[in-house]
């Protein structure tokens, strides 16, 4: 719907009234987001319920990209770009991505835009619906469901594996927002006791998907970074630690330790 300044004020006032701080930017969204009043009353209701402005609105813009998300799925944080950058460092020409638990697939898609040369970005989720999002960013045929490395084809070797897995202490879990702990999958957020289950796995697995001069890079949270650098050193791995103070992002870059 176009704007109307008195409609769009009143939304916002809404808004702020049910606890939203950005409220102004977030009734443009909504206003943007509908087609009719009707569409924009039920709206402006399901976010004052709590709902991801970004599963109404069906995107959410990550590394300068208009991302499509939905009901369903985990929301790319803003902090993840810390984490393409990081990885838009380390392609080469011709370099054979993963995109690691890919979710909606943003963080492939935005290394497939921003890289300076040609790459061939694979990705995988264990989700169905992730993967249905993903599958309309990333060529045909190379989004794939499954457990971690599982659904990939056994011959494929990687110069570049990205990963934003779960991280989230389980006791930390009931801790988040609203918008995450009751609107995105348990099984997006919840990384086991210490937040680093699913990462002890990806540690175990990743050095037989890479290349020899391969790298994964992965998020992680700042308190994690002593544990994290000391499980990836175990299975084998050099590491160095990116810290983006800014944007409270943190990433771990990992290598096969010479021999390995
Ligand atoms: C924190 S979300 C991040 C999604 C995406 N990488 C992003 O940054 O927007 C973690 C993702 O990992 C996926 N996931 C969790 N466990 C997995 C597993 N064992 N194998 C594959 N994907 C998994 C979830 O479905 C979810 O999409």
């Amino acid at each position: 719907m176009d704007h109307a300044p008195d409609r769009d004020a009143a939304v916002a006032a809404r808004l702020r009234q049910a606890g939203s701080v950005f409220a102004e930017e977030e009734a443009a969204s909504l206003v943007e987001g509908s087609t009719t009043a009707e569409h924009l009353e039920s709206l402006v209701l399901a976010r004052m319920a709590g709902q991801p402005l970004e599963h109404l609105v069906g995107h959410v813009v990550f590394h300068g990209l208009r991302v499509p998300v939905g009901p369903g799925i985990f929301v790319p944080r803003q902090r993840t770009a810390h984490l393409v950058d990081c990885a838009l460092g380390l392609v080469r020409e011709t370099s054979t991505v993963l995109d690691l638990c890919c979710g909606c697939g943003a963080i492939g898609y935005a290394l497939s835009r921003a890289a300076e040369c040609e790459i061939d970005v694979w990705a995988t989720d264990l989700d169905e619906v992730s993967v249905g999002y993903a599958s309309r960013l990333l060529p045909a045929g190379r989004v794939v469901r499954g457990d971690l490395f599982g659904g990939l084809p056994s011959t494929l070797r990687f110069d570049l594996i990205v990963a934003n897995a779960p991280y989230v202490p389980t006791a930390r879990v009931a801790l988040m927002p609203p918008e995450a702990r009751d609107h995105e999958p348990r099984a997006a957020l919840d990384g086991g006791d210490d937040g680093l289950a699913v990462h002890r796995r990806m540690a175990g697995a990743a050095g037989r998907w890479m290349t020899s001069t391969g790298r994964f890079v992965t998020e992680i949270g700042e308190p994690q970074i002593v544990a994290a650098t000391s499980l990836y050193r175990s299975a084998g791995f050099d590491v160095t630690i990116s810290r983006d103070d800014e944007i409270d992002a943190t990433a771990l870059i990992a290598w096969r330790r010479a021999g390995r």
